[in-house]
């Protein structure tokens, strides 16, 4: 694991966007894991600016996103659909057929479980997945508790977890399809965004401590390519 400590959040934003376009050079039909979040929305800027400059191309990727609130309209303020159109899909040349992410209005959420997982395996290996963390710990919405080897499925948020989304527990998703832990563990390579005081502890935990489901970011550690990019506040 190698981990980069950035002078700031722009620094790291950068940093990020500077791998995936590295990797989509390298390889122009990469398949990318996609996280949402307060933390990637940076790394998005800069890889749309740098579409804009011509300096990366999107045109043969395809993206899965790790997850969706379950249920949640797409066009709901805080659908991640919502999120990564705006912030990606509409703004670089990424071909709508190759952008993948959980149906939040599917009817039968264990079927679009099944069908993610299919769609994924399908496109084969993830080249570059990109990762926040939760400050329990979760990757995706891989709660506390996870087990490894779990793969695309319907899980119930913390409460914790849906009040920072929504400020409130009432009237809200409490659940999400998220791509599992070993969807996650599977891909080629991986890279880690924390930024913020908020994160240190958790950050300590996952990188430092004991691996335990307790922390699902603390799998990571077995991982043979990861890399770890922090702002000094959560470094
Ligand atoms: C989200 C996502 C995760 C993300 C995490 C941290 O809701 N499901 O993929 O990494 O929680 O979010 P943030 O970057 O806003 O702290």
């Amino acid at each position: 694991m190698e981990i980069f400590v950035c002078d700031n959040y722009e620094e790291m934003s950068f940093k990020v966007a500077r791998e995936i376009s590295r990797q989509l050079t390298v390889k122009p039909t990469s398949v990318l894991g996609l996280a949402t979040g307060e933390t990637p929305k940076g790394m998005y800027r800069k890889l749309v600016k740098m579409y804009k400059q011509k300096i990366v191309d999107f045109s043969e990727a395809k993206t899965f996103n790790l997850d969706e609130f379950y249920p949640i309209k797409r066009d709901n303020k805080h659908s991640f659909k919502n999120y990564m159109q705006k912030r990606l899909f509409e703004e670089v040349n990424l071909r709508p057929k190759n952008c993948f992410i959980p149906d939040g209005e599917a009817e039968n959420p264990n079927k679009e479980c099944q069908r993610y997982e299919k769609e994924l395996s399908h496109s084969g290996q993830i080249d570059l997945q990109v990762l926040g963390i939760g400050e329990n710990g979760h990757i995706g919405f891989n709660e506390p508790g996870v087990e490894w080897s779990s793969v695309t499925q319907l899980v119930e948020l913390e409460d914790k977890t849906v009040k920072k989304e929504f400020n409130t527990t009432s009237g809200v998703p409490n659940k999400a399809i998220t791509m599992g832990v070993k969807d996650i563990m599977g891909a080629n390579r991986i890279v880690l965004l924390a930024s913020g005081e908020g994160k240190k502890n958790v950050v300590e935990r996952a990188l430092k401590g004991p691996i335990t489901q307790e922390v699902p970011a603390s799998i990571l550690q077995l991982h043979p390519k990861v890399k770890v990019y922090l702002d000094k506040e959560a470094a």
